[in-house]
Formats: C-alpha cells, sequence, structure tokens
C-alpha cells in the first residue's frame, strides 16, 4: 500500500489556507473541549454543593422534629418532681437558678419581660419538656399552677434599676404583690430575691439579718432599696395574714458569666478594662473593701433556703471583704495571664483569708472569657456557652 502526501499537487497559497483552515477547525474544536471541561467541573463543583444544602436541610428537619441535643436532665418521679416558677429567668442570676434546677430533673416555668435578660440565657432549654418560657411582665397577674416560686425579677445593677425608677419600684411592689398573690392561691412556697440594699448605707460592719438599715427613702437609690423594703414587708404580711409560705434571700454581689457587660459594678469595669487594655479606674486610694460570690455558690443557697424550713431574712454574700486595689490587682493579672493561679490562691488565702467553694481566680476566669467571647462576637451565632452544672 502506497501512503500519499495529501496536499501534494497544490499550490503552496492552498496548502497555506489549507493548514489555516485546519488550524481553526483545532482551535474550535479544542475551546469546545475545554468548555465541556469546564462544564463537568462545574458540575461536579454543584454537585458538592447540593450534597452540602441537602445536608443541612436534613439538619434543619432533625432541629425541627424536637431532635435537639439538650444537656442531660436527672429524672424525678412525681413525687419528686416539682413545678417551679422562675420570675427573671432570663437574667444573669435566674438562668443559673433554671439550668440548676433543670438538670435536677424538675418542671421549671421562666417568666421574664427582657428587660435586661436574654433569651440566649435560657435558649439551650427552649423545647425541652421540662421547660417553659414566658414573655410576661410581673406588674401583670399571672395564672400558673406551680409549687415553688423564685421571685428573681427586677433590675439589679444601679445603671438598669435607675434607668425607669418608677418602673423598678411597680415591678418590686405590683410585681412582688401578684407573685404572692399567685402563691398563695396555690398554696405554694415563694422565695424573694432581696438585696444587702436592704441596708442602705449601713452604719454597722458587717450587718446581720437583725440590722434594720440606714437607708434614704427620697435617694436615687430608693427606687431599688426601698422597692425591695417594702417587698419584704409584703412578704411578711402574707405569712402573717395568710400563712403564705415565704423565703427571703438578702443577696450580696454576685458574679459569673452572663452578668450584664454595662453592669457599671467593679466585677465588670475591671474586667472590660482589663481586656480592652485601659487603666483600671479606681476611686479613691482604692482601700474601700467589698465581698463578692461567685453565681454558683449563690444559687446553692437559694435552693438550700427554699427547701429550709427557715422563714427570717437570711444574708447571702461571701463573708470576707477585701479591697477594691487587691481584687484590680487580682483581675489585671488573670486576664494578662502573667501570675500563676496558686501565688494568687495562696496571696488570698493570706490576705483575704477566703477559700471558697469556686474559688476566686477559677469564678474570674470563667466571668473573663464569658467577657471576651462577649466582646469578640460579631454574628449571631458567635455564641458563648456557659459549661452548665453537671459538667452538661
Ligand atoms: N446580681 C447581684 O449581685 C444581685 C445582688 C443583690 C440582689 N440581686 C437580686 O437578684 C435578682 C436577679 O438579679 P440579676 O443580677 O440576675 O439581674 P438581671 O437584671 O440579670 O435579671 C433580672 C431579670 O428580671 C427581669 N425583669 C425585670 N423586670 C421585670 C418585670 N417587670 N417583669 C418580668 N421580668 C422582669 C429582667 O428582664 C431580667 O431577666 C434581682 O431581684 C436582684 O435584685 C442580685
Amino acid at each position: 500500500m502506497r501512503f500519499s502526501y495529501p496536499f501534494r499537487n497544490c499550490t503552496v497559497k492552498n496548502k497555506f489556507m489549507a493548514i489555516t483552515v485546519f488550524g481553526l477547525i483545532l482551535i474550535v474544536w479544542f475551546g469546545n473541549f475545554s468548555h465541556s471541561v469546564g462544564e463537568i467541573e462545574r458540575r461536579s463543583v454543584n454537585n458538592d454543593l447540593f450534597n452540602e444544602i441537602e445536608n443541612l436541610k436534613r439538619r434543619v428537619q432533625e432541629l425541627e422534629h424536637g431532635q435537639k441535643v439538650y444537656p442531660e436532665v436527672k429524672f424525678l418521679n412525681v413525687k419528686d418532681r416539682k413545678r417551679i416558677l422562675i420570675t427573671g429567668g432570663a437574667g444573669f442570676v435566674g438562668s443559673h437558678l433554671v439550668d440548676r434546677l433543670m438538670i435536677e430533673g424538675h418542671e421549671v416555668t421562666v417568666v421574664d419581660n427582657f428587660f435586661t435578660g436574654r433569651k440566649r440565657n435560657v435558649e439551650h432549654w427552649i423545647g425541652h419538656e421540662n421547660f417553659e418560657l414566658l414573655n410576661h411582665d410581673v406588674i401583670n397577674p399571672l395564672f400558673i399552677e406551680v409549687d415553688q416560686v423564685y421571685h428573681l425579677a427586677s433590675p439589679a445593677s444601679p445603671p438598669n434599676y435607675m434607668y425607669n425608677p418608677v418602673k423598678t419600684i411597680k415591678t418590686n411592689t405590683i410585681g412582688t404583690n401578684n407573685m404572692l398573690g399567685l402563691t398563695k392561691r396555690v398554696r405554694g412556697r415563694l422565695l424573694l430575691a432581696s438585696t444587702s440594699e436592704v441596708y442602705g448605707d449601713p452604719e454597722i460592719h458587717p450587718q446581720n439579718e437583725d440590722y434594720w438599715g440606714h437607708v434614704n427613702p427620697i435617694g436615687p437609690r430608693a427606687c431599688y432599696d426601698e422597692g425591695k423594703r417594702v417587698a419584704e414587708t409584703m412578704c411578711y404580711a402574707y405569712h402573717r395574714q395568710d400563712g403564705t409560705e415565704i423565703r427571703v434571700a438578702r443577696i450580696f454581689n454576685t458574679f459569673g458569666p452572663r452578668m450584664h457587660l454595662n453592669d457599671g459594678r467593679v466585677v465588670s469595669n475591671f474586667i472590660l478594662q482589663s481586656l480592652q487594655d485601659q487603666p483600671i479606674t479606681i476611686y479613691g486610694e482604692g482601700k474601700q473593701t467589698r465581698s463578692f460570690q461567685y453565681v454558683s455558690d449563690l444559687v446553692d443557697g437559694l435552693i438550700r433556703l427554699m427547701n429550709s424550713n427557715y422563714s427570717m431574712p437570711v444574708n447571702i454574700g461571701n463573708p470576707d471583704e477585701y479591697t477594691i486595689g487587691d481584687f484590680a490587682k487580682i483581675i489585671k493579672g488573670l486576664v494578662g495571664g502573667n501570675r500563676k493561679e496558686s501565688q494568687i490562691l495562696q496571696e488570698l488565702k493570706t490576705i483575704l483569708g477566703w477559700s471558697p467553694k469556686v474559688q476566686l481566680e477559677v469564678g474570674l476566669n470563667r466571668t473573663i472569657e464569658y467577657f471576651r467571647n462577649e466582646l469578640r462576637r460579631t454574628t449571631l451565632d458567635g455564641r458563648h456557652f456557659t459549661k452548665l452544672p453537671g459538667g452538661a
């Protein structure tokens, strides 16, 4: 067989044209080929996206059908399980109390008007069969069936309670009257979250529960101090007149995760200033003393008091006071990470003689971590879930 060259009899010009046409055909063919490769790649990317979207859809469906993962709760049988109402349960202290009572296996209803509280403080329980969240203002009557009422609804920090003093008084008087009325109707028991502020500007130190206080009834803090004093008076009036079971906790300064960044008191101020590398503001020489308790110690105290037989007021706080100057130094050291915990503990034991259940530096580290996360947070998703009691 003889192989012949196709353009053997053509002129140079024709050969050139033939090669050009052939080249163009090659270019068009290659273009189509690469287009199809791109198309295939695009399809595979689309497939990946499609799979991703399908996975997300499945996840959303799981969530919609109640397969949310909740912290583990104990099972209490009907004899031991209580129906518990927590007013102000979406706030700082209230939400920690919710966590503890839920984990113990009780049925918890939170009533909150979200003035200072946040839904996200309790969102990890939303949808749980033992949990209910009601958007309700306690200055309006409430009719529900419960065994115990922890009445915490009230702004607690000076900027919050002075923001609307009339509302603060109404919440503490009309609101407390409504909750006492509810407790009386259901023959339950109410614990009032009162405050060390009922002692006002005390003339004696430390104040025990027999001290009647030294309060200016017309000062800027009176809406809170006097509001709580009337709330206590109401509790004992219901108790004497109708035999309503009451407990009164006079709470001292408390700190921990979920406390307000704008709380305006030393713990939040010092942590914020340290985290933002600003100098810590200390009024005077820093020799004035304060006491601070970690929120889980307070929650322990509240639950113990509620379930005790003791109906007179009880101070709940850390008995040991220490100077603002020392406190500022400790926070600065913890935020900077340049002081060992054991060194701090030793200092606290010798200077302050304090060894609480949750040691100060442990509590402060948890609070600092919460504040750090809150400052970094730029999206709704960037949340910080506080470790729940029991490691849940
Ligand atoms: N945190 C402390 O150091 C401290 C000290 C002494 C007493 N207390 C008392 O403990 C309780 C809780 O304090 P906290 O630090 O958690 O404060 P917080 O502001 O975080 O919580 C108070 C909660 O009550 C809610 N609330 C306010 N007014 C309401 C109303 N009219 N109806 C329904 N809900 C309402 C708020 O939205 C918030 O969720 C308060 O009664 C406070 O007086 C706290």
